[in-house]
């Protein structure tokens, strides 16, 4: 077999096999198939796209380029659950314990934010001595002991996926949904999950800015889960503005600790209850999404959760004082109130915004080496459809740099748009898609 061949074969609309696809990726993580080729074809894929047995063998590769989590020592079935990124999204810290107090266990691998996102591990980080490093028999012994584990990802999971992933950033191959497909499923099926929940995130401070976008990436990735013989459901859910109030690593996490405690946004609480109401369904442990939802609140109100989350916490070295008082997480020296200049509604807070807001802030990573600034953030104090009055606070700047402040409020305020007339909300969750097809939003629990 020869890599031009396979080329050419897709330059010209070909369908590639399986032992090709697996020639590729076998001789691109061993550093036999120069870059050039590798980004040549990425290119075709690209332009000819992959059909969908060709983008499950290409999952399959990936996966299989690498170790593959073995979780079958834990009793249950293993559900993921994986967000696509978006701003202000803390659903895993919140998601992970009430899944868990459930009784169903819970095996998460998650990654670092870059860019306008966040990542669960950052935000997990704020907490005083938390560590997301740790073996693998500490995270199987911690699922199988207390049914809940959150742990990085390590360089030996997907390595094929890391080195495409690098180079499609650099040619301009990112946005081919059977690339993305095939990426996000690698990593979610290395790190053991039986069972899949997916939350694919649409609009500004998303990966797919339309809605269009969102649903073929979701069937794509609920074909290959199933393909792979994993059940798998995809949520897709609103990102126009930043989920919940908090965007920033410990604000965020102290969000969560709110929700927790059966406070928090309407809007996170909503999500958080809906996706663990189909890990619950696919776990095998309720009958229903609505049993599921019922089962998540209950968490919710005996405080089970929040223990679950104290017991993750101290678990992993974390200072699990922080949970009963928050105000012992790190917090920034100063707080600017940013006001409106306008009377009506708020029509938008783009998300993409806010997170970059954030970023400049020092609250995200500009480059992988980038060191993150926990403490600081934005607390929006109005959401879209809200009517505000010239001079209301639309949202508190924590920051520790005068200098990043100025910028950060400066881009803060062009996330804005403020109207005489109100524009209709959109709703948070836009659809399930499932083995079936899609369940539409009347259709189904959500
Ligand atoms: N996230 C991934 O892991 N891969 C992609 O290709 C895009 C988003």
């Amino acid at each position: 077999m020869r890599m031009y061949d396979i080329i050419l074969k897709k330059r010209n609309g070909g369908i590639l096999s399986k032992e090709e696809i697996n020639y590729f990726i076998k001789g691109y993580t061993d550093k036999t198939i120069p870059d050039y080729q590798a980004a040549a074809l990425l290119m075709a894929i690209y332009f000819q796209k992959m059909n969908e047995n060709e983008t499950v063998y290409l999952t399959e590769a990936m996966t299989n380029s690498g170790d593959i989590i073995n979780l079958a020592d834990i009793d249950g079935i293993k559900v993921d659950k994986h967000s696509t990124g978006g701003v202000g999204d803390k659903t895993t810290i919140v998601l992970a314990p009430m899944v868990a107090a459930c009784g169903v266990p819970v095996a998460k691998m998650s990654g670092r934010g870059l860019g306008h996102t966040g990542g669960t591990l950052d935000k997990l980080e704020s907490i005083p001595g938390f560590s997301t490093e740790m073996t693998r028999e500490k995270f199987i012994n911690n699922v199988k002991n207390f049914k809940i584990a959150i742990a990085g990802q390590t360089a030996d999971l997907a390595p094929a996926d890391k080195a495409i992933y690098a180079l499609r950033d650099v040619t301009a191959t990112v946005d081919n949904i059977s690339l993305i497909a095939s990426s996000i499923m690698c990593k979610k099926f290395a790190s053991g999950a039986d069972s899949i929940v997916l939350d694919v995130k649409t609009g500004s401070g998303a990966f797919m800015k339309n809605i269009e976008d969102a649903f073929e990436l979701a069937y794509e990735m609920v074909k290959i889960g199933n393909g792979m013989g994993r059940d798998t459901v995809a949520l897709i859910t609103n990102m126009d503005e930043p989920l919940g109030y908090a965007v920033g690593n410990s604000l965020e996490v102290r969000e969560a600790i709110e929700t927790l405690k059966g406070g928090g946004p309407g809007d996170l609480k909503e999500l958080c209850v809906t996706l663990g109401s189909h890990m619950l369904l696919l776990a095998g442990d309720v009958g229903t999404a609505e049993e599921g939802r019922q089962k998540i609140k209950s968490v919710i109100s005996t405080g089970k959760a929040l223990e679950m989350f104290k017991i993750l916490v101290g678990e992993q070295g974390g200072d699990v004082d922080c949970i009963e008082n928050t105000d012992l997480l790190p917090q920034a020296k100063g707080i600017y109130e940013l006001k409106s200049d306008k009377t009506g509604h708020i029509n938008k807070i783009e998300a993409e915004t806010v997170g970059s807001a954030s970023l400049i802030l020092g609250a995200g990573r500009e480059t992988e080496d980038s060191i993150i600034d926990h403490s600081v953030g934005i607390i929006l104090n109005k959401k879209i459809g809200e009517y505000v009055q010239t001079n209301d606070t639309l949202a508190y700047v924590h920051y520790n740099d005068y200098k990043r402040r100025e910028i950060a409020v400066k881009r803060l305020k062009s996330a804005y748009l403020i109207e005489k007339t109100a524009k209709p909300k959109q709703p948070l969750i836009l659809g399930i898609v499932d083995q079936k097809g899609l369940l539409k939003k009347s259709d189904c629990v959500i």
